[in-house]
């Protein structure tokens, strides 16, 4: 999606606001390319912020859990991920925080899923040699991050964003409204997220456009998402779908890219 956003993303801001973080692409991507800035940067997702909190403060003590890890898959990779999948990460937040990557790195497709209970239940994945300790790559965000002094902070989108004003730039990458019944793969933090809640999205991204703020919102292409977003400029991208049960069902896809800005060619 990257080389379709940026046409969008503005020449200026003050603060960076990134309130559905993930794997927080967009700012590494702006972090890449654009001098210091200052920048929010939150997930409802706990152990997700916490591992981006290791990461950035004791990312030595991660590498050593985990090449622990590592060298006990190799020895017999289904039998160590499932009795890995069965505990908890432990009451050390560099335990917690090896055991979320671990599993990213080892699981069916990096899919990140739990049940009602908050357990994660994605099966086995199927790898030859999963990169489960990128030392380099881990080192390097590391450095970002305390380079960046972005603030990491663990909380649902509206309450993260209640500080952004004129000037700032808002990216939203919500849960996306499935397009079937069966293309739901929202279930990320145990709570989905609902139609409602894309609704109330939805105003909100009103609101802070009336605050004078900067926004860019990506969202599947359905039908209720393009209602929701009635009146703003609404670009339709062909995607390549990183999730999908099916890898047929990865390409020859569409999304929305949804801004109260204009696209430029440059980044
Ligand atoms: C589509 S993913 C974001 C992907 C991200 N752009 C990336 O580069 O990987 C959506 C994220 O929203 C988070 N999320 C779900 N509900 C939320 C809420 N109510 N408030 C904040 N974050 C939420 C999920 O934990 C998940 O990490």
């Amino acid at each position: 999606m990257l080389s379709n956003l940026k046409r969008y993303f503005p020449k200026s801001f003050d603060t960076y606001y990134e309130p559905f973080l993930g794997g927080g692409a967009v700012f590494f991507h702006l972090m890449h390319n654009r001098p210091r800035f200052n920048a929010v940067l939150s997930d409802v997702n706990r152990e997700l912020v916490e591992t981006y909190c290791v990461v950035k403060n004791q990312v030595e003590e991660l590498i050593e859990t985990l090449m622990n890890h590592e060298s006990e898959y190799k020895r017999d990779p289904r039998r160590y991920y499932y009795s890995v999948r069965t505990e908890s990460g432990g009451s050390d937040p560099v335990g917690r925080a090896a055991h979320l990557i671990f599993l990213n790195k080892t699981c069916y497709n990096g899919l990140y899923r739990v049940n009602k209970k908050g357990q994660f239940n994605v099966p086995f994945g199927r790898f030859k040699n999963p990169k489960i300790c990128d030392q380099r790559n881990l080192r390097t965000i590391s450095k970002v991050l305390v380079w960046s002094n972005a603030k990491l902070l663990s909380l649902d989108y509206q309450i993260a964003i209640r500080g952004s004003g004129r000037g700032d730039f808002i990216y939203f990458d919500p849960p996306y409204h499935p397009t079937s019944s069966t293309a739901n793969f929202t279930n990320y933090t145990g709570s989905g997220f609902s139609i409602e809640e894309q609704e109330q999205l939805g105003l909100l991204f009103r609101e802070l456009d009336e605050r004078g703020c900067q926004i860019v919102l990506s969202n599947s292409d359905t039908h209720k998402v393009r209602d929701i977003y009635e009146g703003y400029d609404i670009q339709t991208v062909e995607v390549l779908r990183a999730i999908s049960c099916r890898s047929n069902k990865r390409k020859g896809h569409t999304e929305l890219i949804i801004s109260n800005l204009d696209s430029h060619v440059f980044s």
